[in-house]
């Protein structure tokens, strides 16, 4: 147990599996209170449960505003306000520009897209009562370079990282003390990309490299997320405001 975020309220969206959960444990364990979200209530419950009374869970589709007005009032009744947002929760799925569907281009967009955006607006307007909001949103090294078989989630995860400068713009012009990072891995072992592995039709590098070296050059775990997102939520990252953090082992860099 230590105290890098204690007395902080963070809320957690897809708390019920990968990073959100390993998040959600994480920021427990350094003195915060956690609500977590999910559209699963099963798993989502499971977590809080093994948090305790530092816990709460929230039923929550981040692509509803009714939804997040709901969160927020609950999170201000049940512990006092809001410091941290970490957007998490996403969808991820194949198509490229020739094999995406304009209905799975909505859907993805409908998750990725606005339910960051709607986490952004209503958290911007809860942490000005506070004296240090940190928005955390989670991108993609795909928002920032591209992957061809998955058009549709790389636009919406570019989406969040302009969203993210636009919101840490908009808080430093106006004196607010909240801040607004975004986090761009590439691979993380969670059911979001291990199940990909079994899909034997999928077109992408992800199922390619079946060679175990490679795989964990290029996979990391949920703890290597959720230790920067502690940092950020952290007033030690206090003067750091609308970065780009990549996660990558250097896959976005040029090797000869
Ligand atoms: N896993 C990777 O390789 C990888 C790489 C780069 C970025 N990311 C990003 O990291 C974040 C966490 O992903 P993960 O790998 O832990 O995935 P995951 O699938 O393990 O967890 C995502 C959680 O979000 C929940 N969720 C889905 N739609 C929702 C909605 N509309 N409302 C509320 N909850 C919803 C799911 O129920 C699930 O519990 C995502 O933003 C993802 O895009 C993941």
């Amino acid at each position: 147990m230590g105290s890098r975020v204690q007395g902080k309220v963070a809320v957690i969206t897809g708390a019920a599996s990968g990073v959100g959960k390993e998040d959600a444990l994480l920021l427990a364990r350094e003195g915060a209170r956690v609500v977590l979200t999910d559209v699963n209530e099963e798993a989502g419950q499971a977590v809080a449960r093994q948090i305790g009374d530092a816990a709460l869970f929230i039923k929550h589709d981040i692509a509803s505003e009714d939804g997040w007005k709901q969160v927020i009032a609950k999170t201000e009744e049940a512990f006092g306000g809001i410091d941290v947002l970490v957007n998490n929760a996403a969808i991820l799925a194949y198509g490229t520009i020739e094999t995406t569907t304009l209905e799975l281009w909505q859907k993805i967009q409908r998750v990725n897209s606005d339910g960051y955006f709607l986490g952004c607006k209503y958290a911007v307007e809860a942490m000005k009562k506070r004296p240090n909001g940190s928005i955390i949103n989670m991108s993609s090294i795909s928002g920032i370079g591209g992957v061809s078989s998955f058009c549709a989630y790389s636009a919406s995860k570019a989406a969040v990282a302009g969203l993210t400068r636009t919101v840490a713009a908009h808080c430093r012009a106006q004196l607010y003390k909240i801040r607004c990072n975004s986090i761009h891995p590439d691979g993380i072992a969670t059911p979001m990309v291990m199940n990909l592995h079994a899909d034997k039709s999928a077109p992408t590098a992800y199922i390619r490299e079946k060679d175990p070296k490679q795989l964990q050059a290029r996979f990391c775990q949920p703890q290597d997320i959720a230790n920067l997102v502690l940092f950020l939520a952290s007033d030690e990252s206090r003067f750091i405001n609308g970065a780009e953090m990549r996660i990558d082992n250097g896959y976005a860099m040029w090797a000869d």
